[in-house]
């Protein structure tokens, strides 16, 4: 159906629009024979350098921005033509290149609602990197891929990978967790799974963007050791595993330069010692000039062209830019676009396979729920032995909550907490997911009296509590991008609601919806704990399957729970000067000018969560890599193969009685002379078991993760001397251990 009530000129300047950009998508095809780059035998930067050499002037400028976007610069009229994501760069058609065509898509299509679209919310990333398993991360890249191209895009804006240096950073969530060696990986399968259903692939926020607040202002300090071996690794390892398309510059400044012209970030590390072939694009607002960006690397601008327009090509014909260095930028871009084959396959647009994403959504989150206590076995629950359950907390009859911000992927029917046919979701809205942990639970326990209370009485849900054989609350705790969490405790009196439950009820189970660490004063006072993150578009349904048994939890948590916020490396997060917060509706206008830097210190350097507790000696609420199941496992039969790449070989053995898969960690301790924190880890594996059985295992080490920076020689260095391997279930169990002299 034609859309509705909008003048006749603008459906007919639409139409033809439309026919035009279809005409672009195809135009490869069609004109096959005649264009020598069709030949997809030839390699991507053979095809690449051939279509650089047709290319005017303008079409090459043209490549290397946006098309603007509301509130954050000018717009073209070409942007008419955008699939309605945050991103479109025109194609050209004469030469048969496609338009770019970008979407966020954290943890799935973003925008959806207002274009009238579908797509699936997968559980957050954080959720996945709790898997442990690179094969879920592959699948949770695929999905997103598979409904962006049916949604019409070729690009995401996904593989988010800062590490949670900050735990109240507002995008927790939206990242990998706290170490790199964890997140890179991790990060990197995403990537290969997107990549393969012929999406370019993007990976952000490039880098050291650990805190929102002021993430248009803030100088980020830290010694460069200190940051090639945390931050910077992650990406590091992201790239090499996937060879992202593309790679997004940050906000903030880092060094004195902001990212997105910073030359030791964009040029020397990822395009030189990286060795990295995709393309650079700014974050939204992200670019402060044409030369210096250029200059530095940058090579694209979004959303829009306030520098590389005009700018850009005044630097050209004034010969103070390079013709050759123009054409790299563009180049690069190009070359992409035939690697990843969304030239020669461009997407077609087709309904959404909703009953698909639903079953990859609930896989994964199953593989992600966290099982943090267990007291007397009180899980899995027994239905046929439960006569009576309290489900407890705000709107847990009708949702689970989601993260917020450009990843925001929207419910179908709108924010479940809001009446029907109220479906439009805002800026930062909390957004909850119509998948309901009450109907769940009764699904499970068809004969038990199930009951709902809010919770917003402490009081009256005690007594609900009271009169129950099981309390099971839902708490939760809302975050997005554009703000940081004041504090890891939970909102809305959460606190004292779960310790009056507990208090009535001692078989209290606390399910968390959260994006990264909470805070748990009463968790001495319940006899379970899941972690169940933002949960996805069938959160409720995994959350069940762990709670009555059908799942055997696997998850291992992929950042240390702190037990209070005064045991993290800064007391609070910095707050940008009041005078350096562009609020308004020009605001954007003096974000592009520079706003004045305020200073944030790292001095906490390569002490990123349990790096940071360890050396520290702190002790944590649950430590990284921790997480229950409902079977045992044990460890033993160490042996370290030395060579090129050490070998960790060990046999893991169910001793439980059900089947399971636990995630196996190996940690590493440097010689002294390395001067590290105790340990970090070096690899993973997670292994299926049935009951009883055993199996071996051996991980290969990569030698660059035993390894420090050395700044003065500008490489990595494998210091001589004794290094520890330690094997187990959790950062904190490590029951094998073996010290070898490498050289
Ligand atoms: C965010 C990016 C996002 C972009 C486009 C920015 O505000 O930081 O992560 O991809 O907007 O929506």
């Amino acid at each position: 159906m034609p859309p509705q009530g909008r003048p006749l000129l603008d459906r007919f300047f639409t139409l033809t629009l439309l026919i035009l950009s279809f005409a672009l998508n195809n135009s490869l095809a069609q004109s096959g024979k005649t264009h020598p780059w069709a030949n997809s035998s030839l390699s991507p930067d053979e095809r690449a350098a051939m279509v650089v050499k047709e290319m005017t002037l303008d079409e090459k400028i043209s490549m290397l921005h946006g098309t603007g976007m509301m509130g954050l610069s000018p717009m073209s009229p070409l942007a008419i033509s955008s699939n309605g994501g945050a991103g479109y760069v025109p194609g050209i058609a004469r030469l048969g290149i496609p338009a770019i065509q970008m979407s966020d898509a954290a943890y799935g299509v973003r925008s959806s609602g207002e274009n009238g679209r579908y797509s699936t919310a997968l559980p957050s990333d954080m959720a996945g990197a709790a898997s442990w398993d690179l094969d879920a991360a592959y699948q949770y890249g695929a999905l997103i891929g598979r409904e962006l191209r049916a949604q019409g895009y070729n690009m995401t804006l996904g593989g988010g990978i800062n590490l949670t240096r900050e735990p109240r950073n507002g995008r927790t969530f939206e990242y990998l967790g706290e170490d790199p060696v964890l997140a890179g990986k991790m990060v990197g399968s995403v990537m290969k799974g997107l990549q393969a259903q012929h999406v370019l692939g993007d990976i952000k926020h490039y880098a050291l963007n650990d805190q929102e607040s002021g993430r248009n202002a803030v100088n980020i300090n830290i010694d460069k050791r200190a940051a090639r071996e945390s931050d910077l690794l992650a990406f590091e390892i992201g790239l090499q595993e996937s060879d992202a398309a593309a790679v997004m510059c940050s906000y903030n400044r880092a060094w004195g330069d902001y990212a997105c012209e910073n030359k030791y970030l964009l040029t020397d590390l990822l395009k030189k010692d990286w060795n990295f072939k995709g393309f650079v694009l700014s974050d939204w607002g992200g670019t402060h000039s044409a030369e210096n960006a250029l200059a530095a690397g940058l090579d694209h601008e979004e959303p829009g062209w306030i520098f590389y327009g005009d700018d850009l090509k005044k630097a050209v014909l004034s010969g103070k830019m390079a013709a050759t260095e123009l054409d790299d930028h563009v180049h690069r871009i190009l070359r992409s676009m035939f690697a990843t084959g969304v030239i020669d396959d461009p997407p077609q647009k087709s309904v959404v396979d909703i009953m698909g994403g639903f079953e990859v959504a609930q896989r994964i989150a199953e593989q992600s729920t966290v099982l943090l206590k267990n007291d007397h076995a009180q899980l899995p629950l027994d239905a046929s032995r439960i006569h009576t359950i309290a489900v407890i907390g705000p709107h847990a009859d009708v949702g689970m909550i989601s993260g917020g911000g450009s990843a925001q992927v929207d419910p179908p029917g709108g924010n479940a907490i809001m009446p029907p046919g109220k479906g439009n979701t805002h800026w930062q809205d909390h957004i909850w997911f119509p998948t309901s942990p009450l109907k769940s639970i009764r699904a499970k326990a068809p004969g038990a009296k199930v009951q709902f209370d809010s919770g917003s009485d402490p009081a009256a849900a005690a007594a609900l509590a009271k009169s129950a054989d099981v309390a099971i609350v839902f708490a939760y705790q809302w975050e997005s991008e554009g703000m940081d969490l004041d504090s890891l405790s939970l909102p809305e009196h959460q606190d004292e609601l779960i310790a009056q439950v507990a208090t009535a009820n001692p078989h209290t189970i606390v399910v968390i919806e959260s994006g990264g660490p909470v805070t748990m004063p009463w968790v001495d006072q319940v006899s379970g704990i899941l972690e169940a993150w933002y949960a996805g578009s069938r959160g409720a349904e995994a959350v069940a399957n762990v709670i009555f048994g059908d799942v055997n939890p696997s998850a291992k948590l992929p950042i240390t729970l702190p037990r209070s916020e005064s045991d993290l490396p800064h007391p609070t997060v910095v707050k940008p000067p009041k005078a350096t917060v562009a609020a308004d509706r020009q605001g954007w206008k003096r974000i592009a000018a520079g706003l004045p830097a305020f200073q944030v210190t790292y001095d906490e350097g390569v002490k990123v969560g349990y790096k940071w507790y360890d050396a520290e000696n702190k002790a944590v609420l649950f430590p990284f890599g921790y997480g229950l199941s409902y079977t045992t496992y044990t460890y033993s039969n160490l042996k370290i193969t030395q060579g090129k790449n050490p070998r960790v070989s060990f046999t893991v053995t169910n001793s439980g009685n059900r089947a399971g898969a636990e995630v196996a960690e190996v940690y590493a301790s440097l010689p002294v002379a390395a001067a590290e924190p105790p340990k970090r880890l070096v690899g993973w594996s997670k292994v299926k078991l049935n009951a009883g059985e055993s199996k071996d295992v051996a991980v290969g080490v990569d030698p660059k993760y035993l390894s420090i920076f050395n700044v003065e020689k500008d490489g990595w260095q494998l210091i001589p001397g004794d290094y520890g391997f330690m094997v187990g279930g959790s950062s904190q169990s490590l029951p094998l251990k073996e010290s070898v002299n490498l050289k």
